[in-house]
């Protein structure tokens, strides 16, 4: 069975709810995302909005983070189920950007992996190696102690459905893109983790995207790889003509 692709837009801390509303409603009304699911993925305020904005269309919503606790005393943060109540289906879990300035761990990770799909909720888990990393030579290990450790105490089951966004550090805002029979080569070896891990089957379910300087110049190559099904992309989702090039390259991919 074919894997969908999917291209989510990684927005990060930028768009007002004006302005997420309004490439919300761009997205839903002119582009063409026949065979591919497109997620958008606000900031936390805009969530709720641009949920509404979406509602009765195919584009899926994402959050960028979430707590693990279902509720209570804990400042600032976010659960699951008020994601799920502002009508998101993805959560962006793991992001480098949270590993490197908020103290995420591989530890919090599989928490929140596994309150999210409590929940019903699916976890876009992202891993990938830094840059002295990959220079050591230590890829593969890096991603596949990442991969271990979020899907601890998975069950097989759920952890099918769920999304690993392959996103070497190095590559993210930076304009320097993986080539793509490297990313291939990553999204391939966390493939056949899954399958250690799980069974076959799941490993030829499981969505793994890439992520670092997507954009509409690389896209095809990116996407048109085996073990390539989808994008995470920041910088050039924020614009919905270049987001839309990447969309449009996802279901020439298709073909
Ligand atoms: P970038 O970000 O496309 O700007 O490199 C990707 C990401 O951080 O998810």
């Amino acid at each position: 069975m074919a894997r969908v692709q999917i291209i989510a837009a990684n927005w990060k801390m930028n768009k007002t709810i004006p302005e997420a509303v309004a490439f919300a409603r761009e997205i839903v009304q002119g582009v063409d995302f026949t065979g591919v699911e497109v997620v958008l993925c606000p900031a936390f305020p805009a969530l709720g909005p641009v949920a509404e904005a979406v509602s009765g269309s195919p584009v899926r919503v994402a959050a960028q983070d979430v707590f693990w606790e279902d509720q209570g005393a804990y400042t600032g943060e976010v659960s699951p189920v008020m994601l799920r109540d502002a009508g998101c289906r993805y959560v962006i879990i793991g992001h480098s950007e949270r590993r490197q300035y908020f103290g995420e761990t591989d530890e919090t990770v599989n928490r929140k992996v596994k309150a999210v799909l409590r929940h019903g909720l699916i976890p876009i888990v992202c891993v990938g190696e830094r840059l002295a990393e990959r220079e050591a030579g230590e890829t593969f290990a890096v991603v596949e102690r990442q991969v271990t450790a979020a899907f601890a105490g998975v069950e097989e089951a759920v952890a099918a459905g769920t999304v690993i966004a392959y996103e070497p550090v190095w590559a993210i805002g930076t304009g320097k893109n993986a080539a793509p029979e490297d990313a291939q080569a990553v999204n391939r070896f966390i493939r056949e983790l899954v399958g250690r891990l799980y069974s076959p089957a799941t490993a030829a379910q499981i969505r793994i995207q890439y992520g670092g300087s997507v954009t509409p110049e690389n896209a095809a190559s990116l996407l048109g790889q085996p073990d390539i099904d989808g994008a995470l992309v920041g910088g050039a989702s924020l614009k919905v003509s270049l987001f839309a090039a990447i969309i449009n390259a996802a279901s020439k991919a298709l073909l």
